[in-house]
């Protein structure tokens, strides 16, 4: 318990500490554009403290029993599903897993209705991803629940962005100034969106590339809610002296017809390769926050090679997922 006792008293770093409870502001986790670098930092920290647990031989802390998660997926996950279940389980949380495709959803209940059931029947903090971009914040306003968003359609996937930059931490110094270049379906991506949000609030250099059918429109220009990045469909400039390279799955089942001319023209133009890789910085770590298309958007030889981080990504999952359970149940706590 050592570890997230001492968290309360973890602020920004080269600062008086400040407890956790007066920067984290949360009581949902929608996307990262409403959080505060300060608030992104704290998240940062107590996941090292949770990744300190985890080294642990026995992994399990009481941070919270008597606590029920519940996780409701109306899309397919391997990783994010998992690894919530497991922060869950190591902060001992009572959890619950609803599988969507033998629920009463199937017999037409709402998306409201499931969720209000959860809550009667005790949940605290309810995780969900769902095809349709801005289901968890509809959520948000029905359920006294905390609600964890784990991928809405295009819009966010705010806890893998978090792992992202974890996993970026754990190998450089500082997330100010890096270049991390993002490759591949970012349009129809919400890690790409979540990561430019947090990314960007925490001063990187984010350069993202595509086909231009796969790129936002709009987005190296200043907005004023948008924030600013590099855009090109050169992939050899992307690359260059990038410090960081992420790759994405082609979203084929988001995208329209008629975007690409084919997979293989794709994968051409636009696969991360060790060719294209040896133009990066010489410290280049690649991501890819899964499911692989082996030899579609990345190399299978990078994919498995030694600059990949991407089971790294992987396993920091769970500490971050705790870290945010903890948060959230920390908050609520003060309500
Ligand atoms: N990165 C990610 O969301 O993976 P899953 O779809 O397997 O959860």
């Amino acid at each position: 318990m050592e570890a997230v006792e001492q968290i309360n008293l973890i602020g920004l770093k080269d600062e008086k500490p400040q407890p956790a409870q007066k920067i984290w502001k949360h009581k949902h986790i929608l996307d990262l554009d409403d959080f505060t670098s300060e608030e992104i930092d704290l998240v940062m920290q107590t996941t090292e403290a949770m990744h300190e647990i985890l080294s642990r031989p026995i992994k399990k802390v009481p941070t919270l029993r008597g606590k029920t998660v519940v996780t409701l997926f109306y899309e397919a996950s391997t990783r994010t599903r998992s690894s919530f279940e497991l922060a869950a389980k190591n902060l001992s949380a009572d959890i619950s897993n609803l599988t969507v495709s033998s629920s009463s959803v199937t017999k037409g209940e709402s998306l409201i209705d499931t969720l209000e059931t959860m809550e009667a029947l005790g949940a605290d903090i309810v995780v969900m991803r769902h095809p349709y971009s801005g289901a968890p914040n509809l959520a948000s306003k029905h359920v006294k629940a905390s609600i964890i968003n784990a991928g809405d359609g295009w819009h966010a996937h705010p806890t893998q962005a978090l792992l992202d930059m974890y996993t970026m931490l754990k190998h450089k110094n500082s997330i100010k100034n890096l270049k991390v270049t993002i490759i591949g379906d970012i349009i129809h991506s919400r890690v790409a969106h979540s990561n430019i949000w947090s990314l960007t609030k925490m001063g990187a250099d984010v350069t993202i590339c595509g086909p231009s059918t796969l790129l936002p429109k709009g987005m190296d220009n200043p907005q004023p809610y948008f924030p600013k990045v590099n855009v090109t469909t050169d992939i050899d400039k992307a690359i260059k002296d990038a410090d960081v390279v992420m790759g994405l799955r082609l979203q084929l089942e988001r995208q329209q017809s008629g975007l690409l001319p084919s997979i293989r023209e794709y994968s051409r133009l636009y696969q991360i390769t060790e060719e294209r890789l040896s133009k990066a910085d010489k410290g280049v770590i690649v991501m890819h926050p899964g499911p692989v298309n082996e030899d579609v958007e990345i190399a299978s030889t990078v994919a498995h090679g030694d600059k990949s981080v991407i089971n790294e990504q992987v396993t920091n999952g769970v500490a971050v997922r705790m870290a945010l359970f903890y948060l959230l149940a920390g908050g609520s706590r003060n309500e």
